[in-house]
């Protein structure tokens, strides 16, 4: 058994060391309605009203804690931001397709700098409070017409863990509305169907300052860097990953081919330029920033969460570009990745190598055609024109104001 491993990394090893120049340099677009959308223009197709609210709900947060344009969920920073500026912008709230809230929910960091969300319910009634009656668009629709970014864990229900966040469900007064979130499961109470599922926020210039030459030969077989598990949270095993990271480390912590640890080393980004397929098994929740860097580094995603809905599903050709695998059939991840043919992993690396893939999972600084920001409003736009259903009756109310556990009922 080892021998054989032995000998088919080595196969593997020079394979990839002879084809590597042909293999970086050669891209590839998937024509029809993936490649095609991925590149759409969505200015002209959609117009944006951007609310005005006091400071405390967005910049005097992140003046309080600069790390919030940092960390994973920054995309509710950048978004805001972006839509400043972006000629989808309308500030005739009247001829205006879709209306955004400016609010920043996921900004409140412990010193180790994790978000906490706890008070974001009571924000986000807040906000939802002053448009509604400083305006009369929320109430023509009940927010129908309104979308919200809440990128934390578990979007909208607002906790970090999955039981209590589903317990909780999706805030009750963003029930009708459209949610640009991280989280995405199917069948799940935290995920509507009309969400748009986004990237995590991982740092462009960052990454970009650590590209190695593209003839750099790929000599990692599977790579993977992180958590196998999280004592502190989850002490006696199996709730962290459902088991799945694990079930990782058990079986192929002494495998050859599997170059994988919890150590976070300095060339973690080189290493992923250098490997072949890039582990991106869930953690607490299904999707890690691991998914964004693997795209960026050409390291084909290899994703361990069953059910995931990955970003911009219906632009990116994710069953292409990835390989799936369910959780239960980790202990066979060495079989199903050794046995994939040669010509589906290249096609697999030209498909990555395609600028337009790795622009769509950044949100850079100014912004750039294609990129995450533009797959978002491309999102909202492929929503129109709304339905004339979501319009009310004059008096008539659908969301209960009232609802949700009482302690998000305190002013905020
Ligand atoms: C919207 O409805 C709420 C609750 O019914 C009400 O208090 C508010 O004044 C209304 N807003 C406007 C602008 O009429
Ligand atoms: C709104 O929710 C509260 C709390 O769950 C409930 O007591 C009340 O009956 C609901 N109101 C309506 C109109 O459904």
């Amino acid at each position: 058994m080892k021998i054989r491993s032995c000998l088919s990394a080595i196969l593997l090893f020079l394979f990839f060391s002879a084809s590597s120049s042909e293999q970086n340099v050669r891209t590839e677009r998937i024509s029809g309605s993936a490649g095609d959308v991925l590149e759409d223009n969505p200015v002209g197709k959609l117009k944006v009203f951007v609310y005005e609210l006091p400071s405390k709900y967005n910049k005097k947060l992140l003046q309080k804690d600069p790390r919030c344009l940092t960390h994973m969920f920054a995309a509710e920073i950048f978004m805001h931001r972006f839509l400043l500026s972006s000629p989808v912008r309308t500030r005739n709230p009247d001829e205006a397709d879709w209306f955004y809230t400016p609010i920043y929910p996921t900004c409140d960091l412990t010193p180790t700098g994790l978000p906490l969300p706890f008070k974001s319910p009571r924000m986000m009634r807040s906000a939802i409070q002053l448009i509604s009656s400083n305006w009369p668009y929320w109430n023509r629709t009940e927010g129908a017409d309104h979308f919200f970014v809440v990128p934390h864990d578990f979007g909208a229900c607002f906790h970090y863990q999955e039981e209590k966040a589903i317990e909780r469900g999706i805030l009750p007064l963003l029930q009708r509305a459209t949610l640009v979130q991280t989280f995405g499961q199917r069948n799940h109470v935290c995920l509507d169907e009309g969400s748009i599922t986004i990237p995590p926020f991982a740092p462009p210039q960052k990454m970009q300052a650590h590209f190695i030459p593209p003839d750099i030969p790929r000599s990692i077989f599977v790579y993977f860097r992180g958590l196998f598990y999280d004592v502190n949270n989850d002490p006696e095993g199996g709730y962290y990953a459902r088991g799945a990271r694990a079930a990782v480390w058990e079986n192929f912590k002494n495998n050859p081919l599997f170059d994988i640890s919890t150590d976070h080393p300095t060339t973690y980004y080189e290493d992923m330029q250098r490997a072949i397929f890039c582990l991106c098994p869930l953690g607490w929740a299904p999707w890690s920033p691991r998914l964004v860097e693997a795209v960026v580094f050409g390291c084909i995603p290899v994703i361990i969460a069953d059910d995931i809905v990955l970003p911009f599903a219906d632009a990116i050709p994710w069953e292409e570009i990835g390989v799936f695998v369910a959780e239960k059939d980790v202990p066979e991840l060495d079989t199903i990745l050794t046995s994939i043919p040669t010509e589906v992993i290249l096609r697999k690396q030209r498909l990555l190598a395609n600028p337009s893939m790795k622009r769509a999972m950044l949100f850079p600084q100014p912004a750039q055609p294609g990129d995450a920001f533009h797959q978002i409003l491309n999102g909202l736009a492929r929503k129109l024109p709304h339905d004339k259903s979501i319009y009310l009756k004059a008096g008539e109310k659908e969301l209960n104001w009232t609802a949700g556990p009482v302690g998000d009922l305190k002013p905020w």
